[in-house]
């Protein structure tokens, strides 16, 4: 396979977590599978003092570990290399800029740049401000230079927009890959195979044979030592905005005229300005909004969302939300699309699920009310899921539901590259068609802010308590129930000795 052309990787926030956890073992990953370029180095940018081989030692500590890989490992840390700056202005960029050109003219990497930004938001504005005052941005007739950032993409609809400003104040938009790292998912992006390279599932694919649609993004872990960024955040932002919608517009989009990354891009935001705006008044009845409280499951005591660390003793940040939305447009309208993602659930589990409409009349036992599902398992043991009725053998005609199964994990031998892995790779070939566009954000946003701004607004709309370890506020039962319908994980299952509250 052709090899991507020469680079340089500059990471800021090089002494951060996600470099470590995310970025550097990504790196070596596509390293040891021999897709990085022939020529590139890794720059990391921090404001932590540190030598190159500090650097590399810390950074190093997540790429696993083993006799046989030392020789590829010692290979690869050779291409990591520090710079300490003692902030992001641009006087410090002067510097930063020398050293960038050095490295390229030793390693004949063509002036090719990515700047990927692991850094808090707070940083994004002073770091993009510095490379425009270097001129780092700038593009020849044969180099390129990419900005990678990570989200939060704002954290309202007026932030986003004054972030997209800023950025394109200095860089173009096609030079902008805003990363969401569910995009990076192998069965993420087999949604969209599965729909338009399979005759069977799309003429069912709309409003007249989808009866509604089920997104769920669970998790079982709390929210760890991030307290001080969740709590300013809440589920709805950092899972809804971004993840959830971005599936849902993989499931709702219509097919592309071809396969090229704005192609695919400008129906994903067809779809996002088709979500209905929720009026105020309809925000309590369409949102469920919880936060774990403590919970003893078995012999564990769990511990409540207010008594993590970094939490505000009496925050009202959710943990948990579930959304009843529809889709103004030809293709859905009319059908129901229920999100719901949360915190400290009883299984981590993402699945996407298209519950098929009855057939206009039960003729068999057993079948009454039973709708096809197709469950499209995104995480864990990846895979789809058919559910159709069959008879039971033996006398009469009596139905049961079977599954037909299928499970990535049955392609053995098969290298599938990682989220981080899979989306450095696109950016280091220049396609951004797996990156969330600046006008697809602000849709997004769009949809979200007047929630926000309705749960500001009334603060008599309740936040319900759900016991760590269960599925969630009871009340985001009513709410899928209402059509008379239940979720493939209903919340009234209590597991331990909490009970649900309102708070
Ligand atoms: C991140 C969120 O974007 O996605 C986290 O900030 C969340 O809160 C994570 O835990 C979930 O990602 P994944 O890949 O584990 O589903």
């Amino acid at each position: 396979m052709e090899k991507p052309e020469n680079c340089i990787i500059v990471i800021f926030g090089a002494s951060g977590d996600l470099t470590k956890r995310k970025l550097i073992p990504a790196l070596y990953k596509l390293f040891e599978h021999d897709l990085l370029p022939e020529r590139f180095a890794i720059l990391g940018v921090a404001r932590t003092e540190l030598t190159d081989k500090k650097f590399r030692d810390a950074v190093f500590q997540f790429t696993g570990s083993g006799e046989s890989n030392n020789e590829l490992r010692e290979r690869f840390k050779r291409h990591l290399n520090y710079i300490h700056l003692k902030d992001y202005s641009p006087a410090e960029f002067a510097g930063l800029n020398k050293k960038l050109k050095s490295l390229d003219a030793e390693l004949e990497t063509g002036g090719n740049c990515i700047y990927y930004l692991a850094t808090p938001p707070g940083a994004f504005e002073d770091i993009v401000l510095s490379l425009g005052v270097e001129k780092m941005q700038f593009q020849g007739e044969n180099n390129w230079k990419r900005l990678i950032i990570e989200k939060p993409f704002g954290n309202s609809l007026e932030s986003a927009k004054e972030l997209n400003r800023r950025l394109c104040r200095i860089f173009n938009e096609n030079q902008i890959y805003r990363i969401d790292h569910y995009l990076g998912k192998e069965t993420v992006q087999n949604i969209f195979v599965t729909r338009f390279s399979n005759g069977i599932f799309e003429p069912l694919w709309n409003r007249n044979y989808v009866h509604h649609v089920e997104i769920t993004a669970a998790e079982s872990e709390g929210i760890g030592s991030r307290g001080g960024y969740y709590d300013q955040s809440g589920a709805l932002r950092d899972m809804v905005q971004n993840h959830l919608l971005q599936v849902l517009g993989l499931i709702a989009k219509e097919p592309p005229s071809s396969i090229r990354s704005e192609a695919v891009r400008d129906e994903k935001l067809k779809v996002f300005e088709s979500l209905r705006i929720m009026k105020p008044e309809d925000v309590e009845s369409h949102v469920i909004r919880g936060q774990y409280v403590a919970n003893k499951i078995g012999r564990e005591i769990v511990a409540g969302y207010r008594e993590e660390m970094g939490v505000e003793r009496e925050s009202h940040t959710e943990t948990y939300v579930a959304i009843k939305l529809f889709i103004d447009n030809w293709r859905w309208g009319g059908v129901p699309f229920y999100l719901r993602t949360g915190k400290r659930m009883p299984a981590a589990v993402t699945e996407a699920v298209i519950h098929f409409r009855p057939t206009p009349h039960s003729l068999f036992r057993g079948m009454d009310g039973s709708l096809n599902q197709l469950v499209i398992r995104i995480q864990p043991d990846e895979g789809m899921l058919l559910k159709i009725s069959m008879k039971v053998p033996g006398r009469g005609y009596n139905v049961q539901e079977i599954n037909m199964d299928f499970h990535y994990s049955e392609l053995a031998g098969q290298y599938v590259p990682g989220a981080y892995e899979r989306l450095l790779l696109d950016a280091i070939e220049g396609d951004t068609t797996l990156y969330a566009r600046g006008d697809a954000v602000e849709a997004c946003w769009n949809f979200i802010q007047p929630i926000v701004d309705a749960w500001q607004k009334y603060p008599g709309i309740k936040l319900f308590g759900y016991p760590a370890g269960t599925w969630g506020p009871e009340n985001a039962d009513d709410l899928i129930e209402e059509s008379g319908l239940t979720w493939r994980y209903p919340c009234r299952n209590l597991s331990g000795e909490g009970s649900y509250c309102e708070l």
